[in-house]
Order: C-alpha cells, then sequence, then structure tokens
C-alpha cells in the first residue's frame, strides 16, 4: 500500500512538473494604459509586438483512417471538440490495418524523441513491454482517481495495462478477433448450416468451393496471423491456447502440429490474391456475395455498417469454428507520452477516451464494445449486443496479433516464420520456427 502511495506521489510530481511546464506560457505584455492621472511611458520603439498567447493542440496518434475506423475515431474527436474548443485536435492517424504501417512511423517519432502527445496502443504486452519498458509513456493513475475509472473498467484488464502499481493507459473499447463472418444467402444456397467445428468448416468449404463460390476471404499478411491465432485457439482449446503464452504448451506438440496443418488447409480456401488485399477488401468479398467466409475481428462490423449493409441479410456472424463460447478480445487504448508537447491537452483527450460520454460515440460506429461497463447498451446494434453478452459470459482469451499475448519481438517473429510459410515453406519447418521464436523470446528460454 505504501509503496503504491509512494508511486502515485511519483505520478503526481512528474505530472505537476510537466502540467507547470506546459502551463506557463510567458504573459504578453500589457496593452492597456495604466489607469490614472499620469500618461504611460511611450513604448520604446524597439520593442517587439506582444506575442500572441501560444494555440493549444493536442496530436493523437493511431491506424484509423478509413474503413468505419475514421468514422468511429471522428465521433470521439467530436465530444472533444465540444468540451474544449480550443484545444486544436491533431488527427496523426497513418494508414494500414493493425497499425502495421502506423507502428513503424511511431517506432521512428519515438527515436527521434518526436512523440505525438497521445498514441494508440494495444492492452497488454504492446504496451507493457514496449513503451512501458522503454520508458515511453507515463503513468495515470490519478487520473484513474479523479475520473472515477476504476468503478467502470473491467478489473480484469487493469492488469494488462499496468506494471509495479502503475496503471499506463485508457482503454476505449473491446474488441473481438475471434468472429467468423458469413455470407447468410450464398450459405443458404448451397444448404449450408453454420459451422462450428473445424472439421465442419472444412467440409462446408469442399462444398462451396465444388460450386464453384470462392470459400474464404483472406488479405495481407496480419490478417494471416489473425486467421492462425484463431486456428490455434480452435484446435487446441483455452488452456493449451493460453499455454502458449506461459510455455506451458510446447509449440513442438503434436497438437500444435494439428492445428498448423489446419491453418495450412485453410489457406488452400482462399483467393489467390489475397497478399495484395486490405482486410477492407476481404470482409468486403463476404457482404458483396463473393466469397461465403471471413475471419476478422469485429472492426469489420464497423465496415459494413458504413458500407450500408444489413446485418443477418448482408452478412452473419459466429465465433470461429471450435471457439463457440470463448472470447479472444484485444483493447485499443490511448497513452500519455513522456515528454508530450502538450501535457495538458493529452489529458484533456484522456478524459474524453475514458468518459461514458465518448465511450458511447466511438463504439457503436467503430464496431466495438465499450471498455467502460456502463455504456448504455440501447445504443449498439444487433451484433454488438450481442458481443456484449459474449463478453460478460464468455471465457476470455488474449489476441496475438493485436498485442495482448506476446511481446513485440516475440511477435515479429512468429510473423517472420508466417511469412516465410505462406511463401510456400512447409509445416514442420514453419512448427521448427515457432519454436525457436518461443525460446528467443518468448516464455520457453
Ligand atoms: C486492430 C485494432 C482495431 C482495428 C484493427 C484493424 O489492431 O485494435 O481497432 O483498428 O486493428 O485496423
Amino acid at each position: 500500500m505504501k509503496k503504491f502511495v509512494l508511486s502515485l506521489m511519483g505520478v503526481f510530481v512528474i505530472l505537476s512538473v510537466l502540467l507547470s511546464a506546459c502551463g506557463t506560457t510567458p504573459t504578453a505584455a500589457p496593452t492597456q494604459p495604466p489607469s490614472g492621472g499620469q500618461p504611460a511611458q511611450p513604448a520604446e520603439p524597439t520593442a517587439p509586438p506582444a506575442q500572441p498567447a501560444a494555440k493549444q493542440q493536442v496530436e493523437v496518434f493511431s491506424w484509423w483512417t478509413g474503413g468505419g475506423e475514421a468514422a468511429g475515431l471522428e465521433a470521439m474527436i467530436k465530444v472533444f471538440k465540444a468540451r474544449y474548443p480550443d484545444i486544436e485536435f491533431i488527427n496523426a492517424a497513418v494508414a494500414g490495418g493493425a497499425g502495421t504501417n502506423a507502428r513503424a512511423v511511431l517506432a521512428s517519432r519515438l527515436q527521434a524523441g518526436d512523440p505525438p502527445d497521445s498514441w494508440q496502443g494495444h492492452a497488454g504486452q504492446e504496451l507493457i513491454g514496449t513503451y512501458v519498458a522503454g520508458k515511453q509513456i507515463l503513468p495515470l493513475n490519478d487520473l484513474y482517481e479523479s475520473e472515477g475509472w476504476l468503478k467502470v473498467m473491467p478489473e480484469t484488464l487493469i492488469p494488462l495495462i499496468s506494471d509495479n502499481g502503475n496503471i499506463y493507459s485508457v482503454p476505449v473499447n473491446i474488441h473481438r478477433a475471434n468472429v467468423l463472418w458469413y455470407n447468410p444467402q450464398i450459405l443458404k444456397d448451397n444448404n449450408i448450416e453454420v459451422p462450428t467445428s473445424i472439421e465442419a468448416w472444412f467440409a462446408a468449404m469442399d462444398q462451396l468451393k465444388a460450386a464453384g463460390v470462392t470459400p474464404l476471404a483472406l488479405g495481407e499478411q496480419w490478417t494471416k496471423m489473425h486467421l492462425l491465432e484463431t486456428v490455434l485457439l480452435g484446435t487446441l482449446g483455452v488452456d493449451a491456447y493460453n499455454g502458449l503464452w506461459t510455455g506451458e504448451t510446447d509449440w513442438g506438440s503434436p497438437e500444435v502440429k494439428v492445428a498448423l496443418e489446419n491453418f495450412a488447409k485453410l489457406l488452400t480456401y482462399a483467393n489467390t490474391d489475397s497478399a495484395s488485399l486490405s482486410w477492407q477488401d476481404a470482409s468486403q468479398l463476404v457482404v458483396n456475395g463473393d466469397a461465403a467466409f471471413n475471419v476478422m475481428g469485429d472492426w469489420a462490423e464497423g465496415y459494413f455498417r458504413e458500407l450500408g449493409k444489413t446485418p443477418q441479410v448482408d452478412y452473419g456472424w459466429a465465433p470461429t469454428p471450435g471457439t463457440g463460447g470463448v472470447f479472444q478480445f484485444l483493447s485499443d487504448s490511448f497513452v500519455l507520452a513522456a515528454n508530450a508537447p502538450h501535457p495538458e491537452s493529452a489529458i484533456a483527450w484522456l478524459k474524453v477516451a475514458g468518459s461514458k460520454e465518448g465511450q458511447e460515440a466511438f463504439n457503436p460506429v467503430k464496431g466495438s464494445i465499450c471498455a467502460r461497463t456502463d455504456c448504455d447498451k440501447a445504443l449498439f446494434g444487433e451484433y454488438l449486443q450481442s458481443a456484449m453478452n459474449d463478453w460478460a459470459t464468455n471465457q476470455v482469451v488474449g489476441s496475438l496479433t493485436h498485442g495482448v499475448v506476446a511481446n513485440d519481438s516475440w511477435k515479429s517473429e512468429i510473423d517472420t516464420a508466417l511469412g516465410l510459410f505462406v511463401q510456400g515453406g512447409n509445416v514442420d519447418s514453419f512448427q521448427a520456427a515457432l519454436v525457436a521464436a518461443c525460446k528467443s523470446s518468448g516464455p520457453c528460454q
């Protein structure tokens, strides 16, 4: 307790220093003559003109630039602008699904000592293993206290954004990774039930392939990692899947080999131009009737809505085969940069990001549910209401692709192994590379 109080004091001191540094912009020279009979002294002819007060700004960095994602962000920015009309919002979003491009840009900005005030980071290992470990962000415990967030954020989420008693980010949402999106009409036309097991899924896709339908829509590399994590979960089950990230499940085991073989087989049902498709391109194939299934996080629902598509008509959803009753989650959160150029404005942004109003504006559009537990369910559509029920009742596990379970170096080794595999490698060497990745960057050291 004492340690916690001390660390809280530490946070307070750091923030006070930052805030006072930001708040003490030199005051402009008085422009009014002093009152009283004496005329004011004439100004020195060489005196510089009074400087206008520095404009308040906040620069917020994310990868939400399109396809339902930008619209969600805009909805939250609108709340910010209404609350803080004097702060200019600089939207520094960099395009590219799952932050593949944005995170590289962010890394070089941080390296160069040019941080945005606040950026998007995933709860879990991405946050703790990268930004906290690199001392790139500041604790927010006092904000949690003043905003009462400990009472409204899920208890299970706090450890994933904390280190040593300090809380480091403000979660804006909960997303689900293990969603199987399907085209209801295609399944109906081919007399296919929504598959709940991987075997039933293969059988359905064999039938679709024979009927000349593209069974599975797939996109660029990170969407393949996303597919892989859901297949690992669907094949191994919750305990063995969780064990992959703690060292309890052997990456070299026959069970993992079965999962990788399942993954390899799945790839054979996919469109051949996957490497050049974004996640939006791939998920759109399903709602346009050009493919039967797509595995993607529920940001796809935000996109489908933006396209004007109707739930249960243009798209249906189910847990990815083999993962019924399990919610594979991730959470987007925003941080306060150490050395933020505008720390006071960054705190204002974080207050909106953690607020009920901000989250209720953002999430129904983004295709996610609130991180807060007190959002009004009636604001959400049919899919998101079902996600809320599942989040409350399912077993919860973390996502690999979206930062929860593995740190960046481990994830990047897995990504390299995956890249080689999809370019024509075999399952045995893929598995050997995954074993090696756990040994060099994961808990198998
Ligand atoms: C995830 C992120 C989501 C969504 C998705 C696709 O990593 O958590 O909010 O943006 O990428 O870009």
